[in-house]
């Protein structure tokens, strides 16, 4: 199992720190890692390490993965609820971030401005790995390309079509990691939610120097011939619940059912798969659902034998714990 050795002592606040080399060497190491716990080999690769996972914002996968891949290697483990915290209240960001730094090994973080992740990797000096911010999920697209390639054996030349709020942070760091790994990305959104100029042509760049596209568009029966991957998130992201009206008015035509999957014209092949990172509005147990039904996937196609969805979950605990083994040790 090799580690890339250029991570270690490294942040990472963004794909935007990484290479596209690294990128897929840190899809190794979970490949590995996973296969390794598959065997029922327990880890030592952070023994006496200590984890800070400092949140700002509710989680379950982020949170129970990082705590979960610490004690599979031996790390121990902390859950510090932000609320709970001094944090930008009575201490400043960078003064928590140096007390952490004194404490802890390594720190994952999710909240809301990307400032704050970046005061905290530059005051706290040990790796922080950012956990989801409003601008970007970067662990989350790690888990995303296992997951893909889990199922297609590579990642180059495949496509993935992202369906939904196309400024949102899951899609930001998505049409970044999809062009790093080279693969094509189409981002299927209303004119309203496009994302930001500066960072598509970033990521087009990237794209140009690895044999793929970005594609920006507002069709969805358009852009789903001859996807691969299939992909959504909430339409309401943490923090902008008071956009709820709004997202529901711009993203219903957007919803992934049926239909859009036998649009991509390869389900009878078995060359499509359903991605979402969750939480998901898709069965009628949510304080959203029961009112409303199903938002941006119906029950059918999250529930279908081509939806990849709790694979997905369970990579964010190997991928994490390749980012902690990197940048860690
Ligand atoms: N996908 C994801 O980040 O899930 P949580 O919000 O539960 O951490
Ligand atoms: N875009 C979603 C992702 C949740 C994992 C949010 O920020 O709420």
């Amino acid at each position: 199992m090799k580690s890339p050795s250029s991570l270690e002592g490294r942040s990472l606040l963004s794909l935007r720190d990484i290479s596209c080399e690294e990128l897929v060497q840190l899809v190794d190491l979970a490949a590995s890692l996973k296969q390794k716990k598959r065997g029922g080999t327990r880890g030592s690769e952070l023994e006496r390490k200590s984890i800070a996972m400092l949140f700002e914002k509710a989680s379950t996968r982020t949170r129970c993965a990082t705590s979960v891949a610490a004690a599979d290697e031996g790390a121990h483990s902390d859950y510090l609820d932000a609320k709970g915290m001094h944090l930008g209240k009575k201490e400043s960001v960078a003064d928590t971030a140096r007390v952490l730094g004194r404490m802890f090994d390594g720190i994952m973080f999710r909240g809301y401005k990307q400032q704050t992740v970046q005061t905290l990797a530059e005051c706290s000096g040990v790796p922080v790995w950012n956990g989801l911010t409003d601008d970007c999920h970067p662990t989350q697209a790690l888990a995303d390309l296992l997951t893909v390639r889990e199922h297609f054996g590579e990642l180059k030349g495949l496509t993935l079509l992202y369906v939904g709020d196309g400024r949102n942070n899951v899609a930001n760091s998505l049409m970044l990691g999809c062009a790093m790994a080279g693969m094509n990305f189409v981002n299927c959104t209303p004119e309203e939610l496009m994302p930001a100029t500066a960072l598509v042509d970033a990521a087009t760049a990237i794209a140009a120097g690895n044999g793929c596209e970005v594609t920006i568009c507002s069709d969805p029966a358009g852009a789903a011939p001859g996807a691969n991957v299939v992909y959504t998130d909430v339409w309401v992201s943490m923090g902008e619940e008071d956009k709820m009206d709004e997202r529901l008015r711009l993203l219903r035509p957007y919803q992934v059912n049926m239909a859009l999957m036998e649009k991509t014209g390869k389900l009878a092949s078995d060359e499509v798969i359903f991605l979402h990172c969750l939480p998901a509005f898709h069965d009628a147990d949510t304080d959203l659902t029961r009112e409303s039904g199903a938002l941006e996937v119906t029950d059918e196609v999250f529930g279908a034998g081509f939806s990849r969805v709790f694979d997905e979950a369970e990579n964010r605990v190997h991928t994490i714990k390749a980012l902690m083994v990197a940048t860690l040790t």
